[in-house]
């Protein structure tokens, strides 16, 4: 941690800033390949203005930084080259406003008041607003674990847990379902939580492909670890001609779900 740049960029840093041990890691993990470039920059929680000078250090001279903070006080750190918005992340408008005058951006860090409802707002409201390979990245993600942020059964973590559900129901069976197209990924490390973008791949239709190769008719063993539905296979296997009977192969598949549905003894790994 001591090695990285970003721990160098925060000890350089003239101005105070607060960060835990095992963020610097996962900071230079998510953010090192916008490094260099014409990026846009936005941290949500600007307080004593340390971290605006660790993130120019670390990013570069051709990064554009924005910093966001309901406390009109922190506007002073304009004299030193950021630019500066003030209002409150749980603002809707205040949103539509910024994303107007500010335009497309490619990397968030909220690190603002950590209540579910100001993380949840500004996730909602930049996810469209992120150029392709960007990311927003929410941290102090702990709170949905603490009381004082809101109400535990909406926490962030629950909404992060939503969106997993939703990116999955991307997947052609489920086409009925609500679906997530604006996330591609959602990574997920102690205390922060990244969601990255990836328009092209996020919108693709859900479609099976055959590779057109030889078929040698192998015979799928996925169930056959299951004395019970390696029962029905046999039974099956015996009397052939049912799988040509459209009722009796149905009756058969379901007794097969049935049984791998209710087997897995999964307690031990749901503690
Ligand atoms: C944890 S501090 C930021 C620390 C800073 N990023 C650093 O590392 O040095 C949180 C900041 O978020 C600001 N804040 C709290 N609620 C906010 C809101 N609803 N909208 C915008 N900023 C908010 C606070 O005023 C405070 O300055």
């Amino acid at each position: 941690m001591k090695s990285n740049d970003v721990y160098k960029s925060f000890i350089e840093s003239p101005y105070k800033s607060i960060k835990y041990s095992t963020y610097f890691d996962s900071y230079d993990h998510f953010f090192s390949r916008y490094r260099n470039q014409n990026i846009t920059f936005v941290e949500i929680g600007v307080l004593s203005g340390g971290s605006l000078f660790m993130w120019r250090n670390y990013f570069g001279p051709k990064a554009r930084i924005i910093g966001i903070d309901l406390n009109p006080n922190a506007k002073k750190w304009e004299e030193h080259g950021f630019e500066i918005y003030i209002g409150s992340q749980s603002d809707i408008k205040f949103w539509e406003e910024f994303i107007k005058e500010v335009g497309l951006i490619d990397a968030v860090l909220d690190d603002g008041g950590h209540t579910y409802e100001q993380q949840i707002i500004t996730t909602e409201c930049l996810l469209s607003s992120i150029n392709d390979g960007g990311i927003i990245l929410v941290e102090d993600t702990h709170s949905s674990y603490m009381s004082g942020y809101g109400p535990k059964s909406k926490s962030f973590i629950e909404y992060t847990k939503m969106l997993i559900d939703k990116i999955n129901m991307r997947f052609r069976n489920f086409s009925d379902y609500p679906s997530e197209r604006r996330v591609w990924s959602i990574e997920v490390v102690e205390s922060m939580v990244a969601f990255k973008i990836n328009k092209k791949a996020s919108i693709l239709k859900s479609e099976k492909f055959h590779n057109g190769g030889i078929d040698d008719l192998a015979q799928d063993f996925r169930y056959l670890d299951n004395p019970k539905i390696g029962f029905i296979y046999k039974f099956m296997r015996l009397f052939r001609f049912m799988k040509h009977i459209p009722l009796l192969r149905a009756l058969a598949d379901g007794a097969i779900r049935f049984t791998a549905n209710s087997r897995f003894n999964a307690h031990r790994y749901f503690k």
